[in-house]
């Protein structure tokens, strides 16, 4: 969940950042997302504060394979001497024996994918992760990836108006894994709708938050949405998109549908930066 403003530090309301935590669990919540580099690891640490002893049957997904070193800067490290601390790190802050689920945040172009993935085959033999997933991968990869270890899930930047991850999310169907989409409400750019958007959301007597979250639920029985909230007002009101069914109509009038130009700019920038920051990393 994003608690921690841009990835870094503090959350900026502590205790508020737990009590969202906290109404998630209460209101049936049994899946929630971190990493180690959200804060680093500022995340891990208030889920711990916030949950424990965890209610049963909650999942808490992390993740290793960057290291944080600023607010924009995360630098990839997929060294199996490097994942091995980084998953013991997460066991202990979140005060786990094991974990659920265990992501590899990113892939690192300096060290070979079968030997990153080979550690965390390793890790899973020692039962230090239940299941593990990947992040940020495409179809080529993520095949390399199988062979070496069973994958439980796969987590790609997805949503209403980004769909290159369509052929992954069909893969994820077939293979039966679990699709996680990040970034499901372009980061509230698309909690804001257009007009066509509005009007579906209107007629449901929803909000275009929770038409872009029902869209994604009925995309696939495989997506697992994981909109990120600091605000217990849009926790409720995303939960409550799982109650909504789209209709064949409602769904055909989401095809093709584009933000509107003050949103896309919002949103085409935030795509440059991590476009950037993919190019900086492929440079170096
Ligand atoms: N695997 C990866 O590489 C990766 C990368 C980034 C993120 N993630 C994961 O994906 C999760 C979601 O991604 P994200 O946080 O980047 O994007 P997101 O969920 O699309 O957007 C979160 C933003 O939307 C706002 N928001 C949430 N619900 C809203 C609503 N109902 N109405 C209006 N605004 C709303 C939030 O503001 P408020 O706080 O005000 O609600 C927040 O600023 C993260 O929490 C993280 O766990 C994974």
């Amino acid at each position: 969940m994003r608690l921690v403003g841009r990835g870094w530090g503090e959350p900026p309301d502590r205790d508020g950042a737990k009590r969202v935590l906290r109404r998630a669990v209460e209101l049936g919540v049994t899946f929630l997302d971190t990493a180690d580099a959200y804060g680093p690891e500022t995340n891990e640490r208030l889920i711990r504060e916030a949950l424990h002893p965890y209610p049963s049957g909650l999942v808490i997904a992390t993740k290793g394979g960057y290291l944080r070193e600023g607010p924009r800067r995360l630098i990839p490290n997929g060294r199996p001497d490097h994942l091995r601390r980084a998953c013991e790190g997460s066991l202990r802050r979140l005060g786990l024996d094991s974990l659920p689920l265990y992501q590899l945040h990113t892939f690192d172009p300096a060290v070979p994918i079968e030997e990153t993935t080979g550690a965390l085959a390793e890790l899973r033999a020692e039962g230090k992760i239940r299941h593990v997933g990947v992040c940020n991968v495409g179809l080529h990869t993520l095949e390399r990836v199988r062979r070496i270890v069973p994958l439980a899930s796969v987590q790609n930047r997805y949503n209403l108006v980004e769909r290159s991850a369509d052929g992954v999310l069909a893969a994820c169907e077939r293979a039966g894994m679990v699709f996680i989409p990040w970034f499901p409400l372009a980061k509230g750019a698309l909690a804001g709708g257009g007009r066509r958007l509005a009007q579906v959301a209107r007629a449901r007597r929803a909000t275009p938050a929770q038409v872009v979250l029902a869209w994604l639920l009925a995309r696939s029985p495989v997506t697992l949405p994981i909109p990120g909230t600091t605000s217990l007002v849009h926790l409720e009101e995303n939960l409550a998109a799982a109650r909504l069914e789209l209709s064949p109509d409602e769904l055909a009038a989401l095809e093709g549908y584009r933000l509107p130009t003050y949103e896309a700019r919002r949103f085409a920038k935030s795509a440059a930066r991590s476009g950037r920051r993919l190019l900086r990393r492929a440079r170096a």
